[in-house]
């Protein structure tokens, strides 16, 4: 979501905010800002630009302000539309302090209400506005007393809020706060950093602190000291910052998302290699609680709830049919924005895990964090080592899809059904249902998928460029189908869509067709239909696929060989090597990604970066 990255220090701040703000842009791009004390008038000045960090880097070429304490932030909007006035920073009434935030904070209708009626005046529509004017009365009401300002703040703020304040008449001090949202320091020597992520410093220092849960910090460029919202002092302990900045180009591709469709067949071997050097400490601890349940070695484990959002639970959701079908293990993947407004029901013997490409979804931790309540032990799977989620989970297992710089997720799903299917078997061999042949041969079955993902790309590119995206980018609805654990895929198909190509887009297990969405066959709404490699499902998909022809549909098919009915029935189809029901999605995704992606790209979208949307979902 938005990003909010702070400096104080022995350097002028502006580019080394810009650059923070930078690698961290993928979180937001609606507009951006910087505020800084700047050198030459002493006076707190700012720079605002609608749309991406480019265009406030440019403003700031052409008028300058730069200084030794500066604040920044890019925004994805929540209150208030992307404009130069809800941009970030924000200031108080007489601009000697500002403020960037990322979160929300609920209560600020009744705050801003009450701060007007004290006088104040607001210029924005946002939520975070109000920190900087509630600060403002609140050093009024504690004498300009700094920490009882900022504890009287912290204690009327209700929502989620990582910010970095900066203040006119304290040249050499940031005040970070954090609620929720994660904010961590850099420590480096005369100077430090603050950011919502550590991307935006790794490689200038290697020590970092992570300020902990409701806490503030009054950083100097040689001091940080931490309070509790009760205004008590907090050690905070320093870690040793092993992420390092890898300036991630397109490597001639013309976008990320296409760069990183044909970069899965490696991710998958990655993530697949190093579960397996790691076989005898099948799990890094992220910390040293012990814990009653792991994966693999525990007989007692009943069940798996698999938690997460987007991309990420459609994983889940195939992974569903790997542990039931392989380890027999009772598995429900559900949508961590739902899961903690159930009833909850609680089991010893169920194993949590969140799926997360980022590791810093709200909605994810936020489920992470009510099952921790409840005393339940919580693994996660997740790309990012330096993630809030494998700080907070028990147990962590890294992807190794590398960065993933477009907001469509590709190899990092394709990682995460991979790291799914392995730990399937893997528990399967612990519990002594599948032999170590199995186990093996499981293994070489992955990695050959990711062959044949890539062999699809060379397969169908053209076919795909030149034949099947013309013929569907003009539709403005697309359906489809799959059935057992194609139809999972058939949901990320429909979200790839959507999200890159603007297209509505729905999935349907494919028996549920007939029972209403039937309706909507014509035309000018083609129908995706992912067949299964199993016979017996092949046949049912077969029927469904020709209900649809009967009422002068149209059939775009993903098949395997010897389909010959679906093959001769659609009008383009994609014809696929048979393999082991659980790899058909790996197999088929590369060439379903591809098509989302020409088809994006003929309807004239940006890519990279869909309208609206933002890489990581640190809001609720
Ligand atoms: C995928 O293409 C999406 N951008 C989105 O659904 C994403 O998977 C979701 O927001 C969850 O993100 P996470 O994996 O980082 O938690």
């Amino acid at each position: 979501m938005c990003s909010v990255v702070g400096y104080v220090g022995h350097r002028q701040s502006c580019s080394v905010v810009l650059e923070g703000l930078s690698r961290l842009e993928y979180r937001g791009y609606d507009s951006a800002g910087f505020a800084c004390i700047d050198t030459r008038t002493q006076q707190l000045s700012c720079a605002k630009a609608v749309g991406k960090l480019s265009s406030l880097t440019q403003q700031l070429q052409q008028n300058p302000i730069d200084g030794s304490v500066g604040i920044g932030h890019t925004r994805w909007a929540t209150h208030g539309v992307a404009s130069q006035a809800n941009a970030h920073p924000h200031f108080d009434c007489f601009k000697t302090l500002s403020v960037v935030h990322n979160g929300i904070i609920e209560n600020y209708q009744a705050l801003k209400a009450e701060l007007e009626s004290k006088g104040h005046v607001f210029v924005s529509a946002t939520d975070s506005e109000v920190i900087a004017h509630l600060f403002e009365q609140s050093l009024v009401d504690h004498g300009h007393c700094i920490s009882k300002a900022t504890t009287a703040l912290v204690s009327q703020l209700h929502g989620a809020y990582a910010c970095i304040i900066v203040m006119q008449n304290q040249p050499d001090l940031l005040i970070a706060i954090r609620k929720s949202s994660p904010l961590c320091i850099g420590f480096g020597t005369q100077e430090m950093f603050i950011a919502s992520d550590v991307l935006a410093f790794a490689g200038k220092t290697d020590k970092v602190a992570f300020l902990p849960e409701q806490t503030y910090a009054f950083v100097k460029q040689d001091s940080v000291s931490v309070y509790t919202f009760n205004n008590e002092p907090v050690a905070l302990s320093l870690q040793k910052l092993d992420v390092a900045w890898l300036a991630t180009d397109k490597a001639g591709y013309e976008h990320y998302m296409l760069k990183e469709i044909y970069e899965q067949k490696s991710a998958i071997y990655k993530t697949i290699t190093a579960a397996c050097q790691n076989e005898d400490s099948l799990w890094h601890f992220a910390n040293d609680q012990a814990k009653s349940l792991s994966f693999a070695d525990d007989k007692q484990l009943k069940s798996l709830k698999i938690l997460g959002c987007g991309t990420s639970w459609h994983a889940g959701r195939i992974g569903e049919f790997f542990f039931e079908e392989v380890a027999g293990l009772p598995t429900t993947a559900a949508l961590a924005s739902e899961f903690r407004y159930r009833t909850f029901f609680p089991s010893k013997n169920t194993l949590y895990c969140a799926i997360s490409q980022s590791g810093e979804t709200a909605d994810t931790l936020e489920a992470v964090r009510f099952l921790h309540g409840q005393g339940c032990a919580t693994t996660t799977i997740t790309n990012v080592a330096s993630s809030t989620l494998v700080r907070e989970c028990g147990r962590y297992f890294l992807t190794h899809a590398g960065p993933e710089m477009a907001v469509a997720s590709t190899k990092a799903f394709t990682t995460q059904v991979a790291a799914l299917y392995w730990l399937a078997n893997r528990i399967a061999y612990e519990q002594g249902t599948v032999t170590l042949s199995g186990y093996n041969a499981s293994n070489d079955a992955l990695l050959m998928a990711g062959e044949l993902l890539e062999n699809g790309l060379e397969t169908y590119r053209s076919y795909i460029f030149q034949t099947v995206a013309p013929a569907y980018a003009a539709c403005e609805k697309f359906i489809f189908i799959g059935r057992h654990i194609t139809y999972p895929f058939a949901l990320e198909a429909a979200l790839k869509l959507k999200e890159i190509a603007y297209i509505f887009s729905q999935a349907y297990p494919a028996g549920e067709l007939k029972h209403g969405p039937l309706a909507l066959i014509d035309e000018d709404t083609p129908v995706c239909v992912f067949s299964h490699p199993d016979p017996i499902m092949y046949q049912k998909i077969l029927s469904n696929a020709q209900e649809i022809k009967a009422r002068k549909g149209r059939v775009l098919a993903f098949v395997f060989e010897g389909q010959t009915e679906l093959i001769q029935l659609a009008d383009h189809v994609f014809v696929f090597p048979i393999v082991h029901p659980h790899l058909s999605v790996v197999v088929m995704t590369g060439v379903m990604q591809l098509l989302m992606y020409a088809i994006a790209k003929l309807r004239g979208c940006d890519i990279d970066r869909p309208r609206n949307l933002a890489k990581s979902v640190t809001v609720e």
